[in-house]
């Protein structure tokens, strides 16, 4: 453009805009100026932030902190998304939550972390009161959300019991009767009528149905033909997903929700109503018959005597009264239940489903399960010893092989897969993480059963082999294979869902052949535990004995 013409088109604009030059244009210049200048501190915030995911992991953004982060992993497979970036930050990170949330913790699934919580340092990092104080009114004083003194006594108490005898035979009696009497009949009828059916649905009812029977000595009948809804398990299931809801709200708002008894804190003090009028029903009989044995000179508890309530009923002080009040009572019952009613069952359904794409897998448990049957010294004709076979505790403990499926299944679903700890004085990791006393740590177990670092590079692979030496089952460290926690907490219960889990595969195994409902949705749900997100449809096919 000649100067003239520009001279010319800047003389046009002030007519036309008589005004910018002086009075408008001036007072843009400095907005437009301030409008660049919040450009520039955006761009310049932007590339920090993303260049902060090389040194910390994550974008970490003014303000929100990870936070946009964390939404966009809870979009796709929150598991996935975490065992990415763990991976990726050698196996520890830093998450940074909103400023103004306490949404600030470590992630951790490397093994001398694990070590070092669990175990080394143990008492740096109890429970802590956050967690109790959130899960309080379902849980009470019970072992699960317990600290110190009151975790002490419950679990010296608790162990002493699992590692009887008695309640050895109890956990094989009440299997038999569950699995024989109920599982298989239900499994039948559908078979025969060709329907499908939630596997994973059944497997739940068949383990709460259990764990009642272990804790209260009583069976609630869930898994009963048609499968009913029994309206304690549903006040169970209602209290259980209510006090869930508690973790993901601010403090002060539950704590106001349920001063006002309004939304999920409403739905918990009726569901936790229904759960207390069934305990405290159960507890009123069970010390009726605890006394009225006592007065015959018995003991014996009204013939159970090796369920936790009985034991934890009879137990006395050196005055010879009860040491336990009612509510502690309720409290230890429904801690157990609540530990031990989905772990198994969601285990189970991964391990079947894995079992579909492994076929090579599910032959060798095959072949051990008709090996032990066909070492079995037994006169009957082998006809009636098909209807009839119920595996003995001693077969049970033979299966090697299926003792690996399971845990290589664990070790890739973990039915618990991220789990917490607070630390109450300052700690450093072996790995180097400086922790502040308070701050929350999360270890990965899901993330920790993909770790090429631990697993090697076929870690993503269903393997039942890599447990097996001379084709024996060989355990892994807990710090290793963390789906049982470690240390002084290990899960109490790890003995009984081994033999609870191996005995209900094995018999379902040896009859039908399960199918996964072809283009039936597998994924993950969101929750404390690993539930199948869709369940798990099946047909079962009944086996040809002929071919085994
Ligand atoms: C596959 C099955 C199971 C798995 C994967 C499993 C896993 C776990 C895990 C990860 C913990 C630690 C939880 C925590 O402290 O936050 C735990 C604790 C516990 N589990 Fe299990 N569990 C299973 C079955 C059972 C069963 C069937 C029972 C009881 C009948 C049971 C009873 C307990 C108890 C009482 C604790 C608390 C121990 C303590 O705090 O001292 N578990 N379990």
């Amino acid at each position: 453009m000649s100067e003239a013409a520009s001279i010319t088109q800047n003389a046009t604009s002030s007519t036309m805009f008589p005004t910018l030059g002086g009075g408008l244009a001036g007072r843009l210049l400095p907005e437009v100026q301030t409008l660049e200048l919040l450009l520039a501190v955006s761009i310049f915030v932007a590339i920090h932030s993303l260049r902060q995911r090389r040194s910390q992991g994550l974008p970490c953004w003014p303000l929100v902190g990870m936070l946009p982060s964390l939404l966009l992993g809870l979009r796709s497979d929150m598991y996935e998304w975490i065992t990415g970036v763990l991976a990726s930050r050698g196996g520890t990170f830093t998450f940074r939550g909103p400023w103004f949330t306490n949404l600030q913790c470590v992630v951790t699934a490397d093994p001398r972390n694990l070590e070092h919580l669990l175990k080394t340092r143990f008492g740096s990092f109890p429970k802590g009161p956050y967690f109790r104080d959130t899960v309080r009114d379902l849980l009470g004083d019970g072992i699960f959300g317990a600290d110190d003194e009151t975790w002490r006594a419950q679990r010296k108490a608790a162990s002493l019991e699992f590692h009887s005898a008695e309640f050895r035979a109890l956990t094989a009696s009440s299997l038999v009767e569950l699995v024989h009497r109920r599982l298989l009949p239900v499994l039948a009828h559908a078979e025969a009528e060709g329907e499908s059916i939630d596997l994973q649905d059944v497997l739940l009812r068949l383990t709460f149905d259990n764990v009642c029977m272990i804790a209260f000595g009583v069976d609630p009948g869930c898994l009963s033909p048609g499968l009913p809804e029994i309206p304690f398990a549903r006040a169970f299931e209602d209290a259980t997903e209510a006090t869930i809801v508690r973790f993901v709200t601010p403090t002060a708002v539950w704590r106001a929700m349920r001063a006002l008894g309004v939304g999920h804190e409403r739905v918990l003090r009726r569901s936790l109503a229904g759960v207390d009028a069934f305990a405290y029903d159960v507890i009123r009989k069970r010390k009726e018959e605890v006394a009225g044995a006592d007065g015959r000179g018995g003991g014996g508890g009204g013939g159970r005597s090796s369920d936790l309530l009985t034991v934890f009923t009879k137990m006395r002080d050196e005055e010879g009264r009860p040491v336990y009040s009612d509510k502690f009572l309720r409290d230890i019952c429904v801690n157990f239940i609540l530990a031990g009613r989905d772990t198994s069952s969601v285990a189970l359904a991964w391990f079947f489903w894995l079992l579909g794409n492994n076929p090579g897998v599910e032959a060798r448990i095959l072949d051990e399960i008709e090996g032990i049957v066909a070492a079995r010294n037994n006169k009957q004709n082998a006809g009636e010893v098909e209807e009839e076979l119920v595996f003995h505790p001693e077969e049970v403990k033979r299966m090697d092989y299926l003792h690996a499926a399971l845990s290589e299944a664990l070790r890739l679903y973990p039915s618990v897969p991220v789990d917490h700890k607070e630390v109450v004085e300052d700690e450093v990791f072996p790995d180097g993480t400086v922790l502040k006393k308070g701050t929350k740590v999360i270890y990965a177990m899901y993330a920790m059963g993909r770790m090429e670092s631990i697993w090697g590079d076929d870690c993503r692979e269903y393997k039942p082999e890599r447990w097996l030496r001379d084709g024996r089952f060989m355990s892994e460290s807990a710090y290793k294979f963390t789906a049982f926690n470690g240390g002084p907490r290990l899960c109490l219960g790890k003995d009984f869902a081994y033999y609870q889990m191996k005995f209900a595969a094995a018999s379902i195994l040896h009859r039908y052949r399960v199918d996964v409902v072809e283009g039936h949705p597998v994924a993950p749900k969101m929750a404390l535990t690993m539930y199948m997100k869709y369940g798990l449809k099946v047909r079962l096919a009944k086996r040809d004995k002929s071919k085994l």
